[in-house]
C-alpha cells in the first residue's frame, strides 16, 4: 500500500522543512517538486533561453533529463547526469523558475516524473499543483500558507544567517510577485484544492504544523 501527502502553498510558507520532517517521521520519501522545476530553469539560463521562447523550450525539453536521487535522505536533483543541488537555490533561479514553470511542455514532463515516483512509494510531495493536478487522489492534501510579511521575515533570517546581505522589504516584494505569477498562470496554477485542509503557519512552530499534518494523515486512514 502506498500513501501520498500533498503539500501546496506559496513560496516561503515552510513547505519543504515541514514536508521533510513528516516524511522522516512516517518513513516516506520526500519529493521537492520545486527543485525539479528549478533544474529545468537552470538549464534554460545556462543555454540563454527565455521563459517566453516556447519553440526553443520544446526543443530543450527533448534534451533535458531530470531525475532525483537520495543521499543521506536528502533529495539530489540530477540534470543530464550532473548533480545541480548546489546551483538551484538562488533568488535568480527562483524567479526564472516561477516564469518558466508556466510552460505546459515543462510541466507535462515534470508531472510524469512526479506521478511515477508517487506510484512506486509512499511520498510527501510539496509544490504548487500537487493536490490540484499531480496527485488528485492524494490521501491528505494540505494548503500551507503564511502572511507575506512573515514569509519575508523567515527568508530574511535564513539569508542573514548565511551571511547574505539583504533587505526585508525587497524580499517581501519578490515573494508577492512570485505568488502572483504562480497563482495567475493558465495551466495548473497555485490554488487550494477543494478537499485540501488550509494550514496557516504564521503563528505556528514547525513542530506544531508537522504534528497537525501527521494527525490529519492518521485520521485519514484509521
Ligand atoms: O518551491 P520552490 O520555491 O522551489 O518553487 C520554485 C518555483 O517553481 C515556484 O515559484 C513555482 C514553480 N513550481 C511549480 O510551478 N510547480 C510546482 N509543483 C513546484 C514549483
Amino acid at each position: 500500500m502506498v500513501y501520498s501527502i500533498a503539500i501546496d502553498g506559496p513560496a516561503g510558507a515552510g513547505k519543504s522543512t515541514i514536508a521533510k520532517k513528516i516524511a522522516k517521521e512516517l518513513g516516506f520519501i520526500y519529493v521537492d517538486t520545486g527543485a525539479m522545476y528549478r533544474a529545468v530553469a537552470l538549464y534554460l539560463m545556462r543555454n540563454h533561453i527565455q521563459a517566453e521562447e516556447s519553440t526553443k523550450i520544446v526543443e530543450a525539453c527533448n534534451k533535458i533529463n531530470v531525475s532525483i536521487e537520495y543521499v543521506d535522505g536528502e533529495q539530489q536533483v540530477i540534470l543530464n547526469g550532473e548533480n545541480v543541488n548546489g546551483f538551484i537555490r538562488t533568488e535568480e533561479v527562483g524567479m526564472m523558475t516561477s516564469a518558466s514553470s508556466k510552460n505546459k511542455d515543462i510541466r507535462m514532463k515534470m508531472v510524469e516524473l512526479q506521478r511515477e515516483l508517487a506510484n512506486k512509494q509512499s511520498v510527501v510531495m510539496d509544490g504548487r499543483d500537487i493536490g490540484t493536478y499531480v496527485l488528485p487522489n492524494a490521501d491528505v492534501k494540505i494548503y500551507l500558507t503564511a502572511s507575506s510579511s512573515e514569509r519575508a521575515r523567515r527568508r530574511y533570517v535564513e539569508l542573514t544567517a548565511k551571511g547574505v546581505t539583504c533587505n526585508m522589504e525587497e524580499i517581501e516584494k519578490d515573494i508577492i510577485a512570485r505568488d502572483h505569477q504562480d497563482m495567475s498562470r493558465e495551466f495548473a496554477p497555485l490554488r487550494q484544492a477543494e478537499d485540501a485542509t488550509l494550514v496557516d503557519s504564521s503563528n505556528m512552530t514547525i513542530d506544531e504544523v508537522v504534528n497537525e499534518i501527521i494527525t490529519i494523515f492518521q485520521k485519514s486512514h484509521s
